[in-house]
């Protein structure tokens, strides 16, 4: 047996097992009507072990006939019943061996698997080996259990155990309500992955999720939520039913950490209960999305009262070592103006609201601690000092989980730059997943990076569409927090992951795309401003129909997928995909702009943000205009600062009207300008056009609450001889007094400066 120790070997013995699967497939097509068909089943294993070694030469000695027979190690029969289930297969005792022996010594998730033709050995020192055992095992199987065998099973040797402890999916079941049988299926598929995790997000402003005996408002009011359609969403989960849940889950290896938010994000418990806010209005369970200003009152002590009791009721739910209390998002301002949290900030010596939120989160960190158990925040917890004993969750970046351990505390990572599963694949594709390494670098200090978790915000996912945010983004996760650094191969991933969707069909997994499925590219097509376009398939087995949507015409042309065609003026690309005949999701949209300033030289009077760098230094006359997703990649940004861009057209000509789209979405901070200038000219020296304010396209002034989320356009005629354009903003300063990050700077989005000719 010959262990796997670096990248290359793993890689080769992959692809050696890749080649037997093909090989011993044909071979058996061709003896398949002399002999009972036996097919090889991979050994594409995902996440990928530590050691993994086929014996060569011997690879169908070990044949699976659908039942097993069971040997396990007398320490380990409470499992035997789950265990049982969790493989496929008759109840029946006179299958293939299956030995479970309990040895000392091994990490408590590591596990050995041997199979060769007297059956299928493991060895592990506690249950959560054995059960990883399993599950490798159950990858070996046919993915459809249904299929009648005899099945091959591959003569392996396996040596594994997790690089990380922790890893993990927050699952927010209150900006939507999951029912419990989906909660389970999520944890049956997060064990299928060897994830062990399960952070599950239970109060929000939006509701309250969890039954309460001291409290029962909590969930008669603020579980329950009126939609702006007059509809009503809610739910909650009872004790009963909770109990259960954490049972099926830890007998999955996996721990439900519950997150019971604290001081922010409390509205439905302050719907419930006004007197737990600074003043004590009445509020209704909100309806939109968001961060709001109305949170829990740090100078009454009959806020702690009721959160002690809710996290004594809460921890007789869960075992968890660790409860999760939230702290992110908290804004000060009720806290500013309320006389109690001001009496305690000079009680308690504090200097400002930061450390009145660091004393809230050390008081709550003390009791949880007197319960035994520790604390897990955002990284907002580190701001006003970090309460002993803390672990910090990582999300705005990885500077959080850097700070902790340079403190000698522990880390989580789930930064939004990776870890965010409600992201769009534009932003967060698989690849990018992948690429994710939990450690930063230049780490120094004796904390702990504990691992990473796969954060899925339900704002915009309701149940029915949170696999296909999740799948196949986990499969990558699961794989960058159990193998070791050095056997990740993002190809040969790939690979795996191709034969895991067959897996994924069996198991009914409605996942989404790994990445934007289509490429598209853009090129002048010659100088009078018509676009060459390209549309490629950037995954394999997708099909399109490609429409050109002609917003003067209101038409749809048809255009060829995988050949160069040529657009005219404005409008939007439609593509609808399909595989084998079948269209499948939503069609995808790029609206395009073909006009005289694409592709001609640009100057920025403005960096761009790097993480909205929208086409860089080209991005804002190439053609592309930025649709109705801020993060799509064609939306230029900055933050607190003014815009400019200047094209120069290569010779003078007629211009009609100058064009510019702006962002507008006040809750993710994105202003429209306060005010804007398109400027023409022809020898790039003297000007037109004047300064003009937010009215001319008609939306409120910058410091009037707007819910508005999406492109604004604003056209101003020109009718003149033109050779240079320009267009400037002016950034509208920092988020107004109403608004819940009041004094942050606000950004500005623009794409694209059109010029529109005769
Ligand atoms: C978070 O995404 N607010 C933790
Ligand atoms: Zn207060």
């Amino acid at each position: 047996m010959v262990s796997l120790s670096s990248c290359s070997d793993l890689h080769l013995t992959m692809r050696h097992t890749f080649y037997w699967f093909f090989s011993a497939a044909a071979l058996s097509a061709i003896v398949g009507c002399l002999t009972p068909q036996v097919q090889p089943i991979s050994t594409a294993i995902i996440p990928a072990p530590e050691h993994l070694n086929v014996l060569e030469g011997t690879e169908s000695t070990c044949v699976w006939r659908g039942d097993w027979k069971w040997h396990i190690d007398d320490a380990w029969s409470g499992s035997e019943q789950v265990w049982k289930t969790w493989l496929p297969g008759s109840a029946r005792q006179s299958g293939l061996n299956l030995q479970l022996n309990r040895v000392e010594g091994m990490p408590r998730e590591g596990y050995d698997l041997e199979i060769n033709e007297s059956g299928v050995t493991i060895r592990a020192s506690q249950e959560a080996g054995a059960f990883h055992a399993l599950t490798t095992l159950r990858w070996m199987l046919p993915p459809n259990t249904d299929d009648a065998g005899p099945w091959a099973l591959p003569n392996v040797s396996i040596s594994d155990a997790p690089r990380f402890e922790h890893r993990g999916l927050l699952l927010d079941c209150c900006r939507h309500f999951m029912d419990p049988a989906f909660v389970k299926r999520t944890i049956d598929m997060l064990a299928l992955h060897k994830m062990n995790v399960l952070h599950w997000h239970l109060t929000e402003d939006q509701g309250w999720r969890v039954e309460i005996d001291a409290y029962p408002k909590l969930t008669t009011t603020g579980a329950w939520r009126t939609e702006s359609d007059g509809m009503q969403h809610g739910g909650f989960y009872t004790k009963a039913q909770i109990r259960e849940i954490v049972a099926y889950a830890a007998d999955r290896n996996i721990t439900i950490i519950p997150e019971i938010e604290l001081p922010g994000h409390s509205r439905a418990a302050i719907a419930a209960y006004p007197w737990l806010s600074c003043t004590g209005d009445s509020l209704e369970v909100p309806c939109d999305w968001g961060v709001f200003k109305d949170i829990y009152c740090a100078g009454e002590d009959s806020t702690f009262r009721f959160l002690e009791q809710v996290l004594l009721e809460v921890m007789e739910l869960f075992p968890s070592e660790y409860i999760h209390i939230g702290g992110d998002e908290a804004p000060k301002v009720r806290w500013e103006a309320c006389p109690k949290c001001q009496r305690r900030i000079n009680e308690e010596d504090l200097h400002d609201e930061h450390e009145l939120q660091s004393w809230f989160i050390t008081k709550i960190g003390s009791f949880l601690a007197q319960n035994n158990r520790k604390l897990i925040g955002w990284d907002e917890i580190l701001e006003g000092g970090l309460p002993d004993g803390a672990t910090v969750q990582s999300w705005r970046g990885m500077e959080g989980g850097r700070d902790a351990v340079a403190m000698g505390r522990d880390a989580i990572m789930s930064p939004t730059s990776h870890c965010y599963f409600d992201y769009p694949i534009e932003s967060i594709d698989l690849e990018r997943v992948y690429g994710f390494e939990p450690e930063p670098e230049g780490l120094h200090g004796t904390g702990r990076i504990l691992g990473g978790e796969c954060n899925m915000w339900s704002e915009r996912a309701p149940q029915e569409l949170v696999n296909s945010k999740i799948f196949p983004r986990i499969v990558a996760m699961s794989e960058v927090l159990w193998s070791a650094k050095s056997n990740k191969n993002w190809e040969e991933f790939k690979r795996r992951m191709g034969l895991h969707y067959g897996r994924l069909d069996a198991w009914n997994v409605d996942y989404g795309w790994e990445a934007v499925p289509i490429d598209i590219s853009c090129e002048p097509a010659d100088n009078e401003g018509h676009l060459k376009v390209e549309l490629n398939r950037a995954i394999s087995g997708v099909d399109g129909q490609v429409y050109w949507q002609h917003a003067e015409e209101d038409s749809l042309i048809r255009e060829p997928f995988d050949r160069a065609f040529k657009l005219e003026g404005e409008g939007t690309l439609v593509v609808n995909l399909s595989r084998d005949g079948i269209s499948i999701g939503k069609p995808w949209r790029f609206p395009l702009a073909g006009h005289v300033g694409a592709f001609k030289p640009v100057e920025l009077g403005h960096e761009w943000s790097s993480y909205y760098p929208g086409g860089g230094a080209q991005g804002l006359a190439d053609g592309r205009r930025g649709s109705q997703d801020f993060r799509d990649g064609c939306w230029q940004a900055t933050q607190g600062a003014d815009m400019s861009v200047t094209i120069a057209l290569g010779k003078t000509q007629q211009v009609d009207a100058l064009s510019m789209q702006f962002y507008l979405y006040q809750d993710a901070w994105i202003f429209v300008p306060d005010s804007v200038r398109f400027q023409w000219s022809t020898d790039g020296e003297n000007w037109q056009g004047d300064w003009m304010s937010r009215e001319v396209w008609n939306r409120p002034m910058a410091f009037e609450p707007d819910e508005t989320q999406g492109a604004v356009n604003v056209r101003v005629p020109v009718n003149a001889e033109t050779q240079f354009v320009r267009f400037q903003a002016i950034n509208p300063g920092p988020c107004p007094d109403w608004h819940d990050a009041a004094s942050s700077a606000s950004w500005l989005f623009i794409d694209e400066l059109v010029v529109h000719t005769p």
